[in-house]
């Protein structure tokens, strides 16, 4: 891993995609996945924040087809310059505040990062496309990941959203990715930019922060702490692996077409008090506490202001458009995930302690 400003890899440049948040949970599974697996060349654009982890990426140290650059998403020379420097085929813009909790006690970083980061990156985006020949216009893309937090809350009955559910957010959060998503839009509309967006579920796996609800519930379990619940435990999401996730958006990226909606998700509409009594099962099963069951930690605390009480997702169209569909059940998904943190229970310490912000200079030296 070298700083952007010292390598251009001498790869062709059509395999080069611009990531951003590529140090962040779902992230950083995108990175490993494109470098690993498609031998891409990825140029990495992520601030890190508190979310950014670059233990997450350590794997791929000293790979020149990984090129990480620390910066801001609002930083529109930054984006300019690593734009005219690479020359990418597509951007895939993950960087986003991410977490509903925290926009509630904090909005303000979530219009700044989701809203003007988004725009920023829009307008560079925009700028360099209009100065490519025509082949390389046709080719680029700009693939936008979102949330269905945009379409707000689900009554029980509701049919899952489609593309075409009317927006409806409701936490700070999910208002600044609505208005991102807007954003995006009016650049296909008005200047014609290859925009692509995608509407995903919850995700689950690994190196996902442990303020999020698996992380943090397997997390608790194992330091014997309560397991918190909000209201009455009932609130229903629809979960997917992170994997199928990045395979999605990688069909997205290859096959989906400009202008185009896809919402993303694993069949999988599961009540908070069901995953965090999958969570203790397994963990009874590969980590027995000589204390008894996991499940005697389970707390009820107070609700998540604005709780949407269910979320679900229609997948239908990038199944039959573009050929997508989830790898993993919930079953096979949720025991990997347990099995990963299990395995690593020092990535675990070193987030909680805030250890991993010292990887860098351990690990890196002078990043960037
Ligand atoms: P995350 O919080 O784990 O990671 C976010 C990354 O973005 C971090 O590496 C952080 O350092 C970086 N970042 C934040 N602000 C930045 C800025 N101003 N400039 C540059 N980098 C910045 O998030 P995640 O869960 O991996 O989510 C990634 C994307 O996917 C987000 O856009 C989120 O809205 C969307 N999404 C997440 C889920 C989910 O379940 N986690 C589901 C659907 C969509
Ligand atoms: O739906 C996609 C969204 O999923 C993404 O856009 C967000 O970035 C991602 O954070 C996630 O949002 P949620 O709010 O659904 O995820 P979280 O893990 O915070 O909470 C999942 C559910 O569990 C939700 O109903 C709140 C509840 N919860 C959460 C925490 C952290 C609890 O009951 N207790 C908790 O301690």
């Amino acid at each position: 891993m070298r700083s952007a400003e010292r390598l251009h890899p001498a790869m062709t440049v059509n395999s080069t995609i611009l990531v951003t948040g590529g140090a962040g949970f779902i992230g950083a599974n995108f990175v490993l996945a494109k470098v690993g697996e498609r031998n891409d060349v990825v140029v990495n654009l992520d601030k890190l924040t508190y979310a950014g982890n670059l233990e997450n990426l350590a794997t791929l140290n000293g790979n020149p087809r990984h090129v990480f650059a620390q910066g801001d998403i609002c930083d529109r020379a930054l984006a300019d310059r690593l734009l005219a420097m690479h020359k990418p085929r597509a951007i895939v813009h993950f960087a986003a505040e991410s977490h509903v909790d925290r926009s509630i006690h904090g909005p303000g970083e979530f219009v700044r990062t989701n809203v003007n980061g988004t725009f920023t990156l829009l307008e560079a985006a925009r700028a360099h496309w209009q100065k490519l020949d025509t082949a390389a216009r046709d080719r680029f893309r700009f693939v936008h990941v979102s949330t269905d937090e945009v379409y707000g809350s689900l009554d029980a009955d509701d049919p899952p959203f489609t593309e075409t559910h009317p927006y409806a957010p409701n936490s700070p959060y999910a208002a600044s990715k609505a208005a991102s998503d807007h954003l995006v839009r009016a650049y296909f509309h008005t200047y014609g930019l290859p925009v692509v967006t995608t509407n995903c579920s919850n995700n689950y796996g690994p190196f996902q922060f442990p303020e999020k609800l698996i992380p943090l519930t397997l997390a608790n379990a194992l330091a014997g702490k309560p397991l918190p619940l909000y209201g009455d435990g009932r609130n229903v999401r629809d979960w997917l692996y992170v994997e199928d996730h990045c395979a999605a958006i990688s069909a997205v990226l290859d096959r989906g077409l400009p202008g185009q909606v896809y919402n993303i998700g694993g069949r999988n509409e599961i009540a908070n008090i069901d995953i965090v009594k999958t969570l203790c099962a397994l963990l009874d099963e590969l980590k027995p506490s000589a204390d008894g069951p996991y499940a005697r930690l389970i707390t009820f605390v107070k609700d998540r202001a604005g709780h949407d009480r269910r979320y679900a997702i229609n997948a239908h169209k990038i199944a039959r458009e573009l050929g997508w569909r989830p790898a993993e059940t919930f079953s096979t998904g949720i025991r990997k995930t347990v099995q990963w943190y299990l395995a690593h229970p020092e990535w675990i310490a070193r987030v909680q302690s805030g250890k991993y912000r010292e990887w860098i200079d351990l690990n890196y030296g002078e990043v960037a």
